[in-house]
């Protein structure tokens, strides 16, 4: 759907206003997880808060287990639904080698999340919790694998986020073994109509300080103290011009390209080394030494090339955990996404090799 726009590698994804009005795209369709209950939200947080009203209804000892590599939204989502939140320690490539102590499993249980890290399938956390006889409600969080096609059989609730890996400002799904009840609010109007404008301007204007001020607005939205809402009518319109098998495929051979350019390099080293067929990526988690990390991100800005970190942890999980505080110092993510392909990653490498042979 999208391409390079004047030179521009990563950020957010620009809307094209043509699509705005567009039809179905052959190849398009919409994802599910094979779950026999889904339902389509708003955003990640949104997703899980309905999770955690069934969980909290069903019956609950009221704590979760979340690992300390954790996006910030995910705890506020807990606590804003009255859980106390404990966090487990991952290992430095975001493995995990065992599950933290024993959790309640009475009637009472315990809420364990674990995370699809940058799309690659949390196979650890899938081996450990499989072992257990007694399971606390598992929830899956795949916000960060929006092409993960089924859920495990074991977890109560799984949810993606589509936003961080297409052009559509929201849309979230939730699937479940159990049936929920969801009564949704409405689309959160200043959020989707700043989202859109700011999208649909980064798409055919330089002004890079209104496109920004847009989103940075937008996702101040989402921060207030939201209910769970439904998906907006034009992420709806815009998902179905979606080719996911070709995203995709785009994707995997990006990532394949760049890791392999990014080979011998001093300073930055990819987090992972092998590349499993079922890793549809979000983008390529790369480690940069020496407490370089913030000075390569804005040595590629100013080339145009934009790099988020995933994530800059809350205080209290740095308070807990040192091998994730340090993650979080020196990851950056490198974009690999469908808009792009192979001579946009020669140019990602290059500019890194610039920087830091
Ligand atoms: C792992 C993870 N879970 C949940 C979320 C929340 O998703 P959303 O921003 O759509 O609410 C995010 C957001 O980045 C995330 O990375």
């Amino acid at each position: 759907m999208g391409q390079t726009i004047n030179g521009r590698i990563g950020g957010e994804f620009e809307i094209d206003p043509k699509y705005l009005a567009g039809k179905p795209q052959p190849g398009g369709h919409t994802p599910t997880f094979g779950c026999p209950n889904e339902v389509w939200l708003d955003t990640g947080r949104s997703a899980l808060k309905l999770a955690l009203e069934h969980i909290s209804s069903a019956g609950t000892s009221g704590k979760a287990w979340v690992p300390a590599y954790v996006c910030p939204s995910v705890t506020h989502a807990f606590k804003s639904k009255g859980f106390s939140v404990r966090y487990y320690a991952v290992e430095p490539d975001l493995g995990l080698r065992s599950l933290p102590a024993s959790f309640a499993t009475s009637d009472k249980r315990d809420v364990f999340l674990f995370i699809h890290y940058f799309g690659r399938p949390n196979k650890d956390a899938v081996r450990l919790l499989s072992t257990l006889s007694k399971k606390p409600w598992i929830i899956e969080d795949a916000a960060q694998a929006p092409f993960l096609k089924s859920a495990w059989v074991s977890s109560d609730f799984i949810f993606n986020s589509l936003r961080k890996a297409f052009p559509q400002p929201d849309g979230a799904l939730l699937g479940s073994p159990h049936p929920f009840a969801h009564k949704l609010a409405e689309p959160l109007d200043p959020f989707i109509s700043k989202r859109v404008l700011g999208k649909t301007l980064r798409h055919s204007s330089e002004d890079e300080e209104k496109y920004l001020r847009l989103f940075e607005e937008s996702e101040r939205e989402l921060e207030k103290e939201n209910p769970p809402r439904m998906i907006s009518p034009v992420s709806k319109r815009l998902m179905t011009q979606e080719n996911f098998s070709t995203a995709a495929e785009t994707r995997k051979f990006n990532y394949r390209v760049l890791a392999h350019a990014l080979t011998g390099m001093t300073r930055v080293s990819t987090l992972w080394s092998d590349v499993p067929d079922d890793f549809v990526p979000l983008g390529l988690p790369v480690v940069v030494a020496r407490d370089g990390r913030d000075a390569l991100r804005s040595y590629l800005r100013e080339r145009r090339i934009y790099c988020p970190v995933h994530w800059h942890l809350d205080s209290e999980v740095i308070e807990e955990t040192n091998s994730a505080h340090e993650l979080s110092r020196r990851i950056l993510t490198l974009p690999i996404d469908q808009r792009y392909g192979g001579s946009d990653m020669a140019r990602v490498a290059d500019e890194i090799r610039k920087f830091s042979p």
